[in-house]
């Protein structure tokens, strides 16, 4: 008898990530604006206490996260118990577990594209089939009424993102109000809010409190983005206690290494540096938004420490152009922004470097 191999798990439902700096050529500065990094390095606490762990590699991480969903409920000043979070080895894997845990063969979940591809692509990786519904008009809006009249009983997850990636733009309030309230009892809310430090619009509202407030809302959170520490690869989520306590049955013993967890933990403390990276992404951004006006490029307002810009010319020629000029950017075809290329707000001497690429790719073609 041959080998039963899942019939949804022969397509490609896989995530590429960006490319890491590795694969370009040798011998020359290179930008990397392609990513969302935080351009002013890892959180200094968190080095610290992954330096003073490394003598203990030889011995075992804690058998569970208890000591990590801890420091969480200290982070949330108790409004979270430590029984409301799941830890994971990264934000991606956060994904993968809450997909794990609600969809099978016959279920469906909605997302809006242009989104972050794991919500495109993951569900397939379950059997389940992912709806469409797309952000809708210019300012990239989220269609409420045409997420709630594409739930039906086989619906069993809504992702949204906010700020969204690729676009940068951010859903205000009272649509997630309006979605939270429409959203049937059967229905999970996943709110992805890997980007939150970097928010300015007042309109804006995490998942927590619908979490206080009992809803079937996850939120999901991230250590590589504002806090520097992509590679240790650390994402936490929260919600109510039921969905929660459920989920973590889906861990694995000794999941998040010993240097990861201890490094999470610690930058948890480092306030210091999320003002540091946030002050620099708010000054940066501004700098970036003159210099895009002055040369009439088209790009969107954003509340994350990325902005989506549309370049004249293909996205993937644009991404080689800009890579001979030693910066990598990010084209956002495949997120579902066609013709568009994502960049990372970065460092002065960084933002220089891009405006400078930018115009000699101008005024060459
Ligand atoms: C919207 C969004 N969610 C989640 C993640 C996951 O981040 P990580 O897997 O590095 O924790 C990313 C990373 O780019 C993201 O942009």
């Amino acid at each position: 008898m041959p080998i039963k191999f899942k019939s949804y798990l022969q397509a490609k439902a896989g995530y590429k990530g960006g490319k890491s700096k590795p694969t370009v050529p040798d011998g020359k500065k290179i930008y990397k604006l392609s990513s969302n990094e935080n351009m002013l390095g890892s959180s200094p606490k968190a080095i610290a206490a992954i330096q003073a762990q490394l003598s203990n590699l030889s011995e075992y991480p804690d058998h569970n996260d208890e000591r990590f969903r801890l420091a969480l409920q200290e982070f949330y000043g108790g409004l979270l118990r430590a029984n409301q979070f799941i830890t994971t080895n990264s934000g991606v894997a956060n994904i993968e577990l809450i997909l794990r845990g609600f969809l099978e063969e016959g279920t469906e979940c909605i997302f809006s594209n242009p989104a972050f591809g794991p919500y495109r692509g993951f569900p397939k990786k379950m059997g389940a089939t992912s709806i469409d519904v797309p952000l809708i008009g210019d300012t990239f809006q989220l269609d409420v009424n045409g997420i709630l009249n594409a739930v039906n009983k086989k619906t069993r997850l809504v992702f949204v993102t906010n700020p969204n990636n690729p676009t940068g733009t951010h859903l205000p309030k009272a649509h997630i109000d309006a979605l939270v309230n429409g959203l049937p009892d059967h229905v999970v809310l996943i709110y992805d809010e890997v980007y939150y430090q970097y928010v300015q619009a007042r309109d804006y509202v995490r998942a927590l409190p619908y979490v206080l407030a009992g809803k079937n809302v996850i939120g999901i959170n991230s250590f590589s983005k504002a806090y520097g520490l992509a590679g240790l690869r650390v994402g936490y989520s929260y919600s109510t206690p039921r969905i929660a306590e459920y989920l973590q049955q889906l861990r694995i013993p000794f999941m998040i290494d010993s240097l990861s967890m201890t490094g999470a933990i610690a930058a948890l403390k480092d306030t210091e540096f999320i003002q540091q990276t946030v002050q620099l992404i708010h000054k940066e951004k501004a700098y970036l938004y003159a210099a895009f006006d002055q040369m009439g490029v088209k790009y969107w307002k954003t509340q994350a420490n990325f902005i989506l810009i549309k370049p004249l010319i293909d996205s993937k020629e644009f991404e080689a152009l800009a890579l001979e000029e030693g910066i990598m950017v990010r084209p956002a075809d495949n997120f579902g922004a066609p013709g568009c290329v994502r960049v990372t707000i970065g460092t002065r001497a960084a933002n220089d470097a891009f405006i400078n690429a930018w115009k000699k790719i101008l005024s060459a073609g």
